[in-house]
């Protein structure tokens, strides 16, 4: 048999544990390393996935040193993204990228650099392309059930707080950069997902108008919608609410949206409407059923929660491995993931000038 692959993990958080547990669970490879700010937070993750013997560091360099690493899964603050995947791609490591991959476009030039020079291989984590759901649904527009696609609607709405350990990072215009960045990232990458005809595809971007607003921004108070009160919190330094619509080189158009502000449950609503049929979440209306007096239900698990346990991780890790093994490039590496981050950021360049932005922003 092959020796296993062998993974450092960096930055010893919520996210962190979901990496440790997919690469543990992976046949084929192995944590062998795991790095974070404070070296009781490494020995904390290790120790709570059962981990001995492995190396702990409080200092990357020494991390990306460790004996044989072959994958770093950079699972630190966003701010930090760039400069941890340049190193790992410079010291040669095949490497998980946590979304946002970056807080400016100067920086993902510089992480797109680094990672084509040195060659290796990325993934980011834009885990919903391995939600079941999700991946019923690539498999039915492929098979021409809803015929060409014209037109999608994803939103990203999470009363998102200080609930969450990186809240006091990501809340700040300095560390979090804006809503779309920072959770609503995912809905975007959901839109091009979607907005595709392959199955393994995501639709290419030429044009995005966008609105931001809201009423978060500023305010010192929280909702709770478990217990259904608002609390003291740390105020928002950018618009809860964005909204955009995205035109596509294959012609789709796409509303997109994330809603920081919304009083309910996380709920991540998906809607696609192609010449021949139309996806509602998890109904279907398709040719495919000439006889059906009724949306046909797809019994699958729904990307309804917030909570990383609940995130397909397995199923995006096994992805990356086969990709390594069978030196592949991923559907969603760091080149396809600029492409999404590109519509968070000419989003910004909306509010600044009220006309609509042309993309690509970042040339070949
Ligand atoms: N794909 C997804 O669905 C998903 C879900 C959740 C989060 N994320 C993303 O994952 C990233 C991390 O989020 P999280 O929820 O895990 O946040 P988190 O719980 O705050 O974890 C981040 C960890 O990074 C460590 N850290 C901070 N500064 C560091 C530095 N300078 N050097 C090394 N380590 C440092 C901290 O460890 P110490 O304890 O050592 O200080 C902290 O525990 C974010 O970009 C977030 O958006 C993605």
């Amino acid at each position: 048999m092959a020796e296993k692959l062998r993974v450092l993990v960096h930055g010893a958080g919520w996210v962190s544990t979901q990496h440790i547990m997919a690469f543990t669970n992976n046949p084929n490879t192995e944590v062998v390393a795991v790095s974070s700010r404070k070296l009781s937070s490494a020995r904390t993750r290790a120790e709570e996935a059962g981990l001995e013997g492995i190396g702990l560091y409080d200092s990357y360099e020494q991390a990306l040193s460790h004996d044989g690493v072959d994958i770093v899964c950079v699972c630190t603050p966003q701010r930090f993204h760039a400069e941890n995947t340049i190193a790992a791609a410079e010291s040669g490591k095949h490497i998980v990228i946590e979304k946002p991959i970056a807080n400016s476009l100067d920086e993902i030039r510089a992480m797109r650099e680094a990672v084509h020079k040195a060659g290796v291989r990325t993934v980011v984590s834009f885990v919903l392309r391995w939600n079941p759901l999700f991946e019923t649904i690539k498999a039915m527009v492929a098979d021409d059930a809803l015929g060409d696609v014209f037109y999608v609607e994803t939103d990203y709405q999470h009363d998102i707080a200080s609930w969450w350990t990186g809240w006091d990072e990501a809340r700040k215009t300095s560390t979090g950069v804006s809503a779309f960045l920072t959770g609503g990232c995912h809905a975007i990458d959901s839109l091009r997902w979607f907005a595709a005809q392959g199955e393994f595809e995501a639709a290419r971007p030429v044009e995005v108008f966008a609105y931001s607003g809201g009423y978060r921004k500023g305010l010192k108070k929280e909702f709770d919608y478990l217990a259904n009160k608002w609390v003291d919190g740390l105020p928002l330094e950018y618009d809860d609410l964005e909204v955009a619509l995205v035109k596509f080189s294959n012609g789709a158009v796409g509303k997109v949206s994330v809603n920081y502000g919304c009083i309910m449950p996380y709920s991540f609503p998906v809607e696609i409407f192609g010449n021949k049929g139309t996806v509602k979440d998890n109904r279907v209306w398709s040719h495919k059923y000439p006889g059906q007096n009724n949306w046909v239900e797809i019994p699958a698990i729904l990307p309804d929660s917030a909570d990383v346990t609940h995130h397909p991780f397995q199923g995006q890790m096994d992805h990356f491995v086969e990709c390594i093994q069978t030196n592949t490039e991923s559907h969603c590496n760091l080149d396809d993931a600029i492409v999404t981050h590109e519509i968070a950021f000419a989003a910004l360049q909306c509010y600044e000038t009220g006309q609509p932005v042309k993309l690509p922003l970042i040339q070949d």
